[in-house]
């Protein structure tokens, strides 16, 4: 059965000019493909960019951020964000990603270094300045929007959606409940649950979907341009991990996150609507999604389910085209 669009979606049909976005992620090999899909795409327009801890430490996301940006000519601001998740103590998955968060192909120095504030006094700034309501991506720990909403409540009416890397109906990663980026800052992701914001969610029920095979990878490298190149040597790295753990390919997680916005016909899911657990001995950062409609709640998220993952990876590859 074809899932019938949500309101929540009929957002991304009603615009006509590029959608302002901020990046927010813990880089990470596939933060990093999202934001060289992110450049790559017309229908977006890239206000700045701000890291979180998550993968690795605040220092080395933010080094490796404004590696990527480098790469990428990404020529806007950079912030750093808070050194640890709201409450707790920080998780990083080194195992995944590596020593420096982003091991792999050799990536040119920063251009510049992070501006004097803070994440969330970056995101307040383009959200201040901005003509229109602006889409938020996280692709990591929800860290540096919950500050910015705990910070400036009064800019809610700014954040036009939120279209996040982040949890899981079904199942999780990290633990058997719970998906990494919400497992790390589940105080922040509740605040951002809660906020009445709309929020397209891609949880491990569609990103372990979002499956990049091996001979995408040479694909991807065919193409021919340095970003190509490095683009297949990160989903090469990224892969080693997975594949330890029987994954037939790498799931771009972060990358559908991005997609939402720019390709939603390649997505399905369902309206639901979806709790943060903060608590528990087990379910710490589960993300509860009424599947059964019984807590009489209006849905609060846009949770994706299925992606068509042939033409995920073609966008891939048009992606790293760009960089021709
Ligand atoms: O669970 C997957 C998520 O955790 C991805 O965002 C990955 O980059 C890590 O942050
Ligand atoms: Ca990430």
């Amino acid at each position: 059965m074809v899932e019938t669009r949500s309101n929540i979606q009929t957002f991304y049909a009603s615009t006509s000019q590029p959608l302002p976005i901020i990046l927010d992620g813990d880089p990470g090999h596939d933060d990093a493909i999202a934001w060289v899909l992110a450049r790559s795409r017309p229908e977006l327009r890239i206000l700045c960019v701000t890291s979180v801890c998550g993968n690795q430490t605040i220092e080395k996301t933010t080094y490796n951020a404004g590696r990527i940006m480098a790469l990428l000519g990404m020529d806007v601001p950079l912030a750093m964000g808070l050194p640890k998740p709201l409450f707790r103590d920080p998780i990083i998955a080194d195992t995944v990603h590596g020593k420096t968060g982003l091991d792999g192909p050799e990536l040119p120095e920063p251009m510049k270094s992070p501006v004097a504030c803070s994440a969330a006094e970056l995101m307040a700034q383009c959200l201040k300045e901005s003509d229109e309501p602006v889409v938020i991506v996280p692709t990591g720990p929800l860290t540096n929007v919950g500050a910015l909403l705990l910070l400036y409540p009064e800019l809610k009416s700014k954040i036009r959606h939120i279209s996040l890397m982040g949890g899981g109906i079904a199942r999780g990663n990290w633990t058997p409940a719970a998906e990494f980026n919400i497992l790390v800052d589940p105080d922040a992701a509740k605040i951002v649950f809660e906020s009445g914001i709309p929020i397209t969610m891609a949880g491990l029920d569609v990103t372990e979907r979002a499956l990049v095979y091996p001979e995408d990878f040479e694909r991807i490298r065919r193409v021919g341009n340095h970003v190509a190149s490095v683009v297949a040597g990160w989903l090469e790295f990224f892969y080693h991990f997975h594949q330890s753990l029987g994954y037939p390919g790498a799931p771009v997680h972060d990358a559908v996150a991005v997609t939402a916005l720019i390709r939603p016909e390649i997505l399905t899911g369902e309206d639901l609507y979806v709790q943060v657990e903060t608590k528990g001995v087990f379910c710490r950062g589960a993300t509860v999604g009424d599947l059964n409609k019984v807590s009489g709640k209006p849905p609060n998220a846009y949770c994706l389910k299925d992606i068509n993952r042939n033409a995920f990876v073609d966008l891939l590859v048009e992606a790293v085209t760009y960089y021709g």
